[in-house]
Protein backbone atom coordinates (compact mmCIF):
# COMPACT_ATOMS: atom_id res chain seq x y z
CA UNK A 1 0.00 0.00 0.00
CA UNK A 2 1.56 3.16 -1.02
CA UNK A 3 1.82 5.99 1.90
CA UNK A 4 0.20 8.62 -0.61
CA UNK A 5 -2.85 8.60 -3.06
CA UNK A 6 -2.35 10.29 -6.01
CA UNK A 7 -5.62 8.17 -7.71
CA UNK A 8 -8.76 9.34 -5.89
CA UNK A 9 -10.25 12.59 -7.99
CA UNK A 10 -11.02 15.07 -5.17
CA UNK A 11 -14.14 17.42 -6.13
CA UNK A 12 -12.01 20.60 -6.76
CA UNK A 13 -15.08 22.83 -7.99
CA UNK A 14 -16.44 22.98 -4.53
CA UNK A 15 -13.26 24.80 -2.99
CA UNK A 16 -13.75 27.45 -6.10
CA UNK A 17 -10.67 25.66 -7.45
CA UNK A 18 -9.06 28.54 -10.11
CA UNK A 19 -8.18 25.27 -11.81
CA UNK A 20 -11.86 23.73 -12.12
CA UNK A 21 -14.45 26.52 -12.20
CA UNK A 22 -12.64 28.13 -14.93
CA UNK A 23 -14.84 26.44 -17.66
CA UNK A 24 -18.04 26.48 -15.76
CA UNK A 25 -20.76 24.21 -16.60
CA UNK A 26 -19.48 23.53 -19.47
CA UNK A 27 -17.25 19.48 -20.37
CA UNK A 28 -14.14 21.12 -20.61
CA UNK A 29 -11.44 18.68 -18.17
CA UNK A 30 -8.87 21.41 -16.84
CA UNK A 31 -5.29 20.63 -17.74
CA UNK A 32 -4.02 24.58 -17.34
CA UNK A 33 -2.87 26.39 -14.24
CA UNK A 34 0.10 24.96 -12.88
CA UNK A 35 -1.43 23.11 -9.80
CA UNK A 36 -1.96 19.75 -9.18
CA UNK A 37 -5.25 17.80 -8.53
CA UNK A 38 -3.69 15.55 -5.63
CA UNK A 39 -3.87 15.78 -1.58
CA UNK A 40 -1.84 17.96 0.06
CA UNK A 41 0.01 16.07 2.04
CA UNK A 42 -1.17 14.74 5.57
CA UNK A 43 1.74 16.32 6.99
CA UNK A 44 1.78 19.48 5.50
CA UNK A 45 -2.25 19.78 6.84
CA UNK A 46 -1.22 18.89 10.10
CA UNK A 47 1.44 21.39 10.73
CA UNK A 48 -1.32 24.02 9.38
CA UNK A 49 -3.68 22.76 11.76
CA UNK A 50 -1.55 22.66 14.67
CA UNK A 51 -0.88 26.62 14.15
CA UNK A 52 -4.57 27.26 14.68
CA UNK A 53 -4.45 25.42 17.91
CA UNK A 54 -3.11 28.71 18.78
CA UNK A 55 -5.95 31.20 19.06
CA UNK A 56 -4.42 34.79 17.55
CA UNK A 57 -3.50 34.08 13.60
CA UNK A 58 -1.60 37.68 13.71
CA UNK A 59 1.47 39.43 11.60
CA UNK A 60 4.63 37.30 11.75
CA UNK A 61 8.01 37.45 11.43
CA UNK A 62 9.92 34.93 9.62
CA UNK A 63 10.04 31.93 12.19
CA UNK A 64 13.50 30.38 13.71
CA UNK A 65 12.41 27.01 12.70
CA UNK A 66 11.35 27.78 9.05
CA UNK A 67 15.11 28.91 8.51
CA UNK A 68 17.30 26.42 10.44
CA UNK A 69 14.79 23.59 8.37
CA UNK A 70 15.41 25.70 5.12
CA UNK A 71 19.34 25.88 5.98
CA UNK A 72 19.10 22.08 6.54
CA UNK A 73 17.47 21.33 3.67
CA UNK A 74 19.40 23.23 1.18
CA UNK A 75 22.81 21.72 2.88
CA UNK A 76 20.68 17.93 3.00
CA UNK A 77 19.83 18.42 -0.56
CA UNK A 78 22.12 20.64 -2.91
CA UNK A 79 25.32 20.61 -0.05
CA UNK A 80 24.41 24.09 -0.58
CA UNK A 81 25.47 26.20 2.52
CA UNK A 82 23.37 29.18 2.68
CA UNK A 83 23.64 31.74 6.14
CA UNK A 84 20.04 32.94 7.36
CA UNK A 85 21.21 35.99 6.47
CA UNK A 86 20.71 35.72 2.83
CA UNK A 87 17.24 34.76 3.89
CA UNK A 88 14.02 37.07 1.91
CA UNK A 89 10.92 35.97 2.40
CA UNK A 90 8.67 36.68 0.02
CA UNK A 91 4.56 36.20 -0.16
CA UNK A 92 4.75 34.60 -3.12
CA UNK A 93 7.28 33.88 -6.07
CA UNK A 94 6.05 36.26 -8.67
CA UNK A 95 6.58 39.32 -6.77
CA UNK A 96 10.32 37.99 -6.17
CA UNK A 97 10.90 37.77 -10.12
CA UNK A 98 9.74 41.91 -10.03
CA UNK A 99 11.68 42.70 -7.33
CA UNK A 100 14.81 40.96 -8.69
CA UNK A 101 14.22 42.63 -12.05
CA UNK A 102 13.56 46.10 -10.36
CA UNK A 103 16.26 46.12 -8.02
CA UNK A 104 19.51 46.04 -11.02
CA UNK A 105 19.82 48.85 -13.07
CA UNK A 106 17.73 51.99 -14.22
CA UNK A 107 14.62 52.65 -15.96
CA UNK A 108 15.40 52.00 -19.44
CA UNK A 109 17.61 49.10 -19.00
CA UNK A 110 17.26 45.77 -20.47
CA UNK A 111 16.05 42.77 -18.96
CA UNK A 112 16.43 39.25 -20.83
CA UNK A 113 14.22 36.09 -20.51
CA UNK A 114 14.11 32.94 -22.93
CA UNK A 115 10.89 32.13 -24.78
CA UNK A 116 9.24 30.36 -24.34
CA UNK A 117 8.22 31.12 -20.60
CA UNK A 118 5.89 31.09 -17.53
CA UNK A 119 3.52 34.55 -18.44
CA UNK A 120 4.54 36.61 -15.41
CA UNK A 121 8.16 36.63 -16.35
CA UNK A 122 7.25 38.66 -20.21
CA UNK A 123 5.64 41.02 -17.83
CA UNK A 124 8.74 41.72 -15.33
CA UNK A 125 10.16 44.29 -17.70
CA UNK A 126 7.60 46.38 -18.62
CA UNK A 127 6.10 46.21 -15.41
CA UNK A 128 9.06 47.85 -13.85
CA UNK A 129 10.27 50.59 -16.33
CA UNK A 130 12.84 47.95 -18.29
CA UNK A 131 12.98 47.32 -21.85
CA UNK A 132 12.30 43.71 -22.53
CA UNK A 133 14.74 41.30 -24.87
CA UNK A 134 14.19 37.53 -25.48
CA UNK A 135 16.04 34.61 -26.89
CA UNK A 136 14.61 31.35 -28.23
CA UNK A 137 14.94 28.21 -26.97
CA UNK A 138 16.29 26.02 -29.57
CA UNK A 139 15.00 22.25 -29.62
CA UNK A 140 17.73 20.28 -30.06
CA UNK A 141 17.64 15.97 -30.29
CA UNK A 142 14.07 16.16 -28.69
CA UNK A 143 15.39 18.96 -26.15
CA UNK A 144 15.16 22.46 -25.38
CA UNK A 145 18.28 24.47 -25.40
CA UNK A 146 19.94 27.98 -24.91
CA UNK A 147 21.29 29.40 -27.51
CA UNK A 148 24.08 30.80 -25.72
CA UNK A 149 25.49 32.81 -28.75
CA UNK A 150 22.58 34.54 -29.23
CA UNK A 151 22.18 34.89 -25.75
CA UNK A 152 25.49 36.90 -24.81
CA UNK A 153 25.22 38.76 -28.06
CA UNK A 154 21.96 40.30 -27.02
CA UNK A 155 23.12 40.86 -24.03
CA UNK A 156 26.13 43.03 -24.96
CA UNK A 157 24.33 44.69 -27.58
CA UNK A 158 21.40 45.59 -25.24
CA UNK A 159 23.48 46.26 -22.43
CA UNK A 160 21.26 44.14 -20.48
CA UNK A 161 21.15 44.16 -17.13
CA UNK A 162 19.32 40.74 -15.36
CA UNK A 163 18.41 37.66 -17.31
CA UNK A 164 16.08 35.64 -15.95
CA UNK A 165 16.04 31.79 -15.60
CA UNK A 166 13.62 28.89 -15.07
CA UNK A 167 15.15 26.20 -13.97
CA UNK A 168 13.52 23.09 -14.16
CA UNK A 169 11.80 25.35 -16.90
CA UNK A 170 8.68 26.34 -17.17
CA UNK A 171 6.41 25.11 -19.87
CA UNK A 172 9.16 22.77 -21.85
CA UNK A 173 10.22 20.35 -18.77
CA UNK A 174 14.11 20.74 -19.86
CA UNK A 175 15.76 20.52 -16.23
CA UNK A 176 19.44 22.18 -17.28
CA UNK A 177 22.53 20.29 -17.01
CA UNK A 178 25.51 21.48 -14.47
CA UNK A 179 27.30 22.42 -17.83
CA UNK A 180 24.45 24.18 -19.29
CA UNK A 181 24.09 26.58 -15.82
CA UNK A 182 27.76 27.00 -15.84
CA UNK A 183 27.49 28.82 -18.96
CA UNK A 184 25.06 30.96 -18.51
CA UNK A 185 25.83 32.11 -15.05
CA UNK A 186 29.64 32.27 -16.54
CA UNK A 187 27.82 34.95 -19.37
CA UNK A 188 26.47 36.71 -16.66
CA UNK A 189 30.01 36.98 -15.12
CA UNK A 190 31.37 38.17 -18.50
CA UNK A 191 28.84 40.78 -19.45
CA UNK A 192 28.10 42.26 -15.92
CA UNK A 193 24.53 40.69 -15.51
CA UNK A 194 23.11 39.60 -12.70
CA UNK A 195 21.12 36.27 -13.16
CA UNK A 196 17.39 35.92 -11.80
CA UNK A 197 17.27 31.99 -11.11
CA UNK A 198 13.54 30.68 -10.89
CA UNK A 199 13.79 27.13 -8.87
CA UNK A 200 10.20 26.53 -7.41
CA UNK A 201 10.22 23.31 -9.69
CA UNK A 202 12.83 22.08 -7.59
CA UNK A 203 11.17 18.54 -6.66
CA UNK A 204 9.51 17.73 -9.27
CA UNK A 205 12.69 15.72 -11.58
CA UNK A 206 10.81 12.54 -13.37
CA UNK A 207 14.15 11.70 -15.58
CA UNK A 208 16.14 9.12 -13.38
CA UNK A 209 19.42 10.33 -12.70
CA UNK A 210 18.52 13.66 -13.49
CA UNK A 211 18.66 16.27 -11.06
CA UNK A 212 18.23 19.66 -9.63
CA UNK A 213 21.08 21.77 -9.70
CA UNK A 214 20.73 25.55 -7.77
CA UNK A 215 22.52 27.74 -10.11
CA UNK A 216 24.12 29.35 -6.75
CA UNK A 217 25.74 26.08 -5.65
CA UNK A 218 28.29 26.60 -8.64
CA UNK A 219 29.98 28.64 -7.25
CA UNK A 220 31.50 31.56 -5.22
CA UNK A 221 31.41 33.72 -7.79
CA UNK A 222 28.58 32.64 -9.40
CA UNK A 223 26.67 32.91 -6.02
CA UNK A 224 27.42 36.29 -5.32
CA UNK A 225 25.82 37.60 -8.52
CA UNK A 226 22.72 35.41 -8.51
CA UNK A 227 19.32 35.91 -6.92
CA UNK A 228 17.69 32.61 -6.26
CA UNK A 229 14.18 32.66 -5.91
CA UNK A 230 12.24 29.11 -4.45
CA UNK A 231 9.53 27.51 -3.02
CA UNK A 232 7.97 24.23 -1.46
CA UNK A 233 4.33 25.23 -2.72
CA UNK A 234 4.44 23.25 -6.14
CA UNK A 235 6.64 20.46 -4.71
CA UNK A 236 3.99 19.84 -1.68
CA UNK A 237 0.99 20.84 -3.79
CA UNK A 238 0.19 23.78 -1.53
CA UNK A 239 0.36 27.04 -4.09
CA UNK A 240 -2.50 28.33 -2.67
CA UNK A 241 -1.09 29.09 0.52
CA UNK A 242 1.82 31.36 -0.59
CA UNK A 243 5.38 31.57 0.34
CA UNK A 244 9.07 31.82 -1.14
CA UNK A 245 12.22 32.76 -0.52
CA UNK A 246 14.38 34.69 -2.17
CA UNK A 247 18.41 33.61 -1.28
CA UNK A 248 20.67 36.83 -2.08
CA UNK A 249 24.24 36.06 -0.83
CA UNK A 250 25.49 39.55 -2.25
CA UNK A 251 24.62 41.99 0.54
CA UNK A 252 24.57 45.03 -1.61
CA UNK A 253 22.49 43.09 -3.85
CA UNK A 254 20.07 42.16 -0.93
CA UNK A 255 20.10 45.44 0.17
CA UNK A 256 18.63 46.66 -3.08
CA UNK A 257 16.04 44.11 -3.36
CA UNK A 258 14.92 44.64 -0.13
CA UNK A 259 14.20 48.20 -1.01
CA UNK A 260 12.66 47.49 -4.52
CA UNK A 261 10.11 45.11 -2.37
CA UNK A 262 9.24 47.09 0.36
CA UNK A 263 5.78 48.89 -0.25
CA UNK A 264 4.34 46.16 -2.06
CA UNK A 265 5.53 42.81 -0.68
CA UNK A 266 3.95 42.29 2.99
CA UNK A 267 4.33 39.90 5.78
CA UNK A 268 3.49 36.05 4.95
CA UNK A 269 0.68 34.29 6.53
CA UNK A 270 1.61 32.88 9.79
CA UNK A 271 -0.13 29.58 8.23
CA UNK A 272 2.03 29.91 5.01
CA UNK A 273 5.15 29.41 7.48
CA UNK A 274 3.84 26.52 9.54
CA UNK A 275 3.24 24.63 5.97
CA UNK A 276 6.97 25.80 4.93
CA UNK A 277 8.71 24.90 8.07
CA UNK A 278 6.65 21.27 7.36
CA UNK A 279 7.92 20.88 4.13
CA UNK A 280 11.63 21.79 4.01
CA UNK A 281 11.43 19.41 7.51
CA UNK A 282 10.05 16.27 5.09
CA UNK A 283 11.82 13.13 5.35
CA UNK A 284 8.74 11.20 4.08
CA UNK A 285 8.88 9.44 0.95
CA UNK A 286 6.43 12.32 -0.08
CA UNK A 287 8.49 13.36 -2.90
CA UNK A 288 10.15 10.43 -4.27
CA UNK A 289 6.39 8.64 -4.66
CA UNK A 290 4.59 12.13 -6.35
CA UNK A 291 7.71 12.19 -8.59
CA UNK A 292 6.90 8.40 -9.53
CA UNK A 293 3.25 8.71 -10.33
CA UNK A 294 4.00 12.35 -12.19
CA UNK A 295 6.60 9.83 -14.50
CA UNK A 296 3.98 7.24 -15.25
CA UNK A 297 1.34 9.90 -16.06
CA UNK A 298 4.44 11.52 -17.87
CA UNK A 299 5.08 8.64 -20.49
CA UNK A 300 1.33 7.86 -20.81
CA UNK A 301 0.93 11.33 -22.60
CA UNK A 302 4.35 10.85 -23.95
CA UNK A 303 3.57 7.94 -25.69
CA UNK A 304 0.09 9.33 -26.84
CA UNK A 305 1.53 11.74 -28.20
CA UNK A 306 3.78 9.77 -30.01
CA UNK A 307 1.16 8.16 -31.69
CA UNK A 308 -0.58 11.50 -32.83
CA UNK A 309 0.73 12.45 -36.46
CA UNK A 310 -0.11 16.26 -36.00
CA UNK A 311 1.05 16.65 -32.14
CA UNK A 312 4.38 16.69 -30.92
CA UNK A 313 6.24 16.66 -27.60
CA UNK A 314 10.07 17.04 -26.59
CA UNK A 315 11.26 15.23 -23.62
CA UNK A 316 9.75 16.35 -20.39
CA UNK A 317 12.75 15.80 -17.70
CA UNK A 318 11.07 17.26 -14.84
CA UNK A 319 7.89 19.84 -13.90
CA UNK A 320 4.37 18.19 -14.56
CA UNK A 321 3.83 19.75 -17.98
CA UNK A 322 3.63 18.69 -20.92
CA UNK A 323 4.74 21.58 -23.95
CA UNK A 324 2.78 20.07 -26.94
CA UNK A 325 3.72 21.62 -30.26
CA UNK A 326 0.72 21.72 -32.27
CA UNK A 327 1.56 23.53 -34.83
CA UNK A 328 0.49 20.73 -37.53
CA UNK A 329 -3.09 21.90 -36.38
CA UNK A 330 -3.98 24.61 -38.68
CA UNK A 331 -6.25 26.29 -36.77
CA UNK A 332 -5.90 29.81 -35.68
CA UNK A 333 -6.45 30.02 -32.26
CA UNK A 334 -4.99 26.49 -30.40
CA UNK A 335 -6.22 26.94 -27.29
CA UNK A 336 -9.93 27.13 -28.75
CA UNK A 337 -9.47 24.39 -31.40
CA UNK A 338 -8.52 21.92 -28.27
CA UNK A 339 -11.21 23.50 -26.24
CA UNK A 340 -13.97 23.00 -27.98
CA UNK A 341 -13.37 19.25 -27.87
CA UNK A 342 -13.12 19.02 -24.02
CA UNK A 343 -9.78 20.08 -23.36
CA UNK A 344 -8.72 23.21 -21.36
CA UNK A 345 -4.90 23.64 -22.10
CA UNK A 346 -2.29 26.92 -21.66
CA UNK A 347 -2.37 28.81 -24.62
CA UNK A 348 0.96 29.05 -25.53
CA UNK A 349 0.82 32.39 -27.35
CA UNK A 350 1.29 33.96 -23.71
CA UNK A 351 4.23 31.96 -23.28
CA UNK A 352 5.73 34.08 -26.35
CA UNK A 353 4.74 30.87 -28.55
CA UNK A 354 1.60 30.75 -30.53
CA UNK A 355 0.73 26.85 -31.55
CA UNK A 356 1.72 25.17 -28.75
CA UNK A 357 -0.64 24.38 -25.80
CA UNK A 358 0.58 23.06 -22.11
CA UNK A 359 -0.65 20.14 -20.70
CA UNK A 360 -0.41 19.85 -17.42
CA UNK A 361 -0.67 16.08 -16.17
CA UNK A 362 -0.93 16.39 -12.54
CA UNK A 363 -3.49 14.87 -12.24
CA UNK A 364 -5.04 11.35 -10.94
CA UNK A 365 -4.52 8.52 -13.88
CA UNK A 366 -8.49 8.12 -14.65
CA UNK A 367 -8.73 11.98 -15.63
CA UNK A 368 -5.10 11.99 -17.49
CA UNK A 369 -6.52 9.14 -19.14
CA UNK A 370 -10.12 11.04 -20.30
CA UNK A 371 -8.15 13.65 -21.74
CA UNK A 372 -5.87 11.96 -23.57
CA UNK A 373 -8.73 10.57 -25.05
CA UNK A 374 -10.08 13.67 -26.35
CA UNK A 375 -6.84 14.52 -27.34
CA UNK A 376 -6.98 11.77 -29.66
CA UNK A 377 -9.92 12.70 -31.04
CA UNK A 378 -9.14 16.30 -31.61
CA UNK A 379 -5.69 14.96 -33.66
CA UNK A 380 -8.06 13.05 -35.41
CA UNK A 381 -10.65 15.54 -36.49
CA UNK A 382 -7.93 18.44 -36.83
CA UNK A 383 -8.07 20.00 -40.34
CA UNK A 384 -5.16 19.56 -42.90
CA UNK A 385 -3.22 21.80 -44.28
C1 LIG B 1 8.13 28.87 -12.89
C2 LIG B 1 7.09 29.43 -11.98
N1 LIG B 1 7.39 30.46 -11.18
C3 LIG B 1 6.47 31.01 -10.35
C4 LIG B 1 5.19 30.50 -10.28
C5 LIG B 1 4.18 31.13 -9.38
O1 LIG B 1 4.64 31.18 -8.09
P1 LIG B 1 3.81 31.98 -6.97
O2 LIG B 1 2.41 31.47 -7.01
O3 LIG B 1 4.54 31.66 -5.71
O4 LIG B 1 3.92 33.43 -7.34
C6 LIG B 1 4.83 29.42 -11.10
C7 LIG B 1 3.47 28.90 -11.09
O5 LIG B 1 3.04 28.16 -11.95
C8 LIG B 1 5.81 28.87 -11.96
O6 LIG B 1 5.54 27.82 -12.74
Amino acid sequence: MPAFDFDTVHDRRVTSSSKWIKYGERDVLPFWVADMDFATPEFILDAIRARLEHPVVGYTDLPDELVGAFVDWADRHYSWCVHPDWLVPLTSLVPGLNAAVLSVGDDGDASLVMTPIYPPFLQTAPTNHRRQITSSLVLHDDQWVMDFDDIERKVNDEASRTILLCNPQNPTGRIYTRDELQSLAEICLRTNTVLVSDEIHWGICLEPGLSHIPVATLGDEIEENTITLISHTKSYNIAGLKSAFAVIRNPDLRRRFEVAKSGWISSVSPLAYAAATAAYSDSSSWISDLQSYLRSNRDLLTHSINQLPNLAMAAVEGTHLGWIDAREVPVEDHAAYFEAHGLGFSDGVEFGAPGFVRFNFATPRSVLTRGIKRLEVASACAPTN
